[in-house]
């Protein structure tokens, strides 16, 4: 499946960007479908996007009461910890719209890292009735290392063909090393898969993970089957692509 690259200019061109994304996603899902089923990001980029899906016009505009929001992946802390990527959402997103409590189906990371894997597989089942889930959008950040969610590197969870999610051990800067993730199966079924990345130090793994040999990095592997794949960068995160890549990114191409 070939990605379409766009580059924007900052940080919060990248996160107005995404939110059109989201609201467009959004407005095709719940009238069609009944439901809009969204696998939030975690870590710091998605920060500004919440934000701007928390104020108007999308407080008012995206059918909260039809939108399902999961994660991505998790750190397995308490939900009300800082480190957890529950938390950022509900200090930024979740606790300033109207969305029924019964459509946000977090990770229970305060669980032993299994138990909250077993169970976040189990509620993935039930919402979606069977054991392919099918994600109208899965938001996604990317990793100096091209880790995506938290299937790192070299990662056995990167095999997984049948569960949906699992538990997994990673060290990633100073955060939490036990987390819960998607996996491939559950990911690569999306209707969209949108990487958002922002800033200079990602500019290397962008390259090698856009430019390089493929199928090397997590990041390259998550590629949905039937769906759209689309690489949201800011000009910083993108410097280090080829003339011809920024060109096409541009529209330019
Ligand atoms: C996590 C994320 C992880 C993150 C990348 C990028 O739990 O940390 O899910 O995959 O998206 O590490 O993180 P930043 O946006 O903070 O650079």
């Amino acid at each position: 499946m070939d990605a379409q690259v766009i580059v924007v200019p900052d940080p919060a061109a990248l996160a107005a960007k995404a939110a059109e994304r989201f609201a467009a996603a959004a407005q095709e899902a719940a009238p069609s479908r009944g439901r809009f089923g969204v696998a939030l990001s975690g870590g710091s980029t998605p920060r500004a996007l919440f934000r701007v899906l928390a104020s108007e016009p999308y407080q008012g505009q995206i059918p909260w009461a039809q939108t399902h929001i999961f994660w991505g992946d998790e750190r397995c802390v308490p939900p009300n910890d800082p480190n957890s990527n529950y938390y950022l959402a509900h200090e930024t997103l979740l606790g300033h719209i109207s969305i029924p409590p019964e459509n946000i189906h977090r990770i229970r990371g305060e669980l032993e890292p299994e138990a909250a894997a077993r169970a976040y597989d189990r509620e993935l089942q039930d919402v979606y009735c069977g054991p392919r889930p099918r994600f109208d959008l899965v938001l996604l950040g990317l990793g100096r290392d091209g880790h995506t969610a938290s299937l790192f590197p070299g990662s056995p969870a990167l095999h997984e063909a049948e569960q949906l999610a699992v538990a997994v051990q990673a060290e990633y800067e100073d955060r939490p090393a036990q987390r819960v993730t998607l996996t491939l199966p559950a990911i690569k079924t999306a209707r969209q898969v949108l990487f958002l990345v922002a800033g200079a130090d990602k500019s290397e793994i962008v390259r090698a993970v856009l430019e390089g040999p493929g199928g090397q990095l997590p990041a390259q592997m998550v590629s949905p089957t039937a769906g759209r794949f689309v690489w949201l960068l800011d000009a910083a995160a993108a410097s280090q692509l080829t003339a011809n890549a920024q060109l096409a990114a541009a529209g330019l191409g």
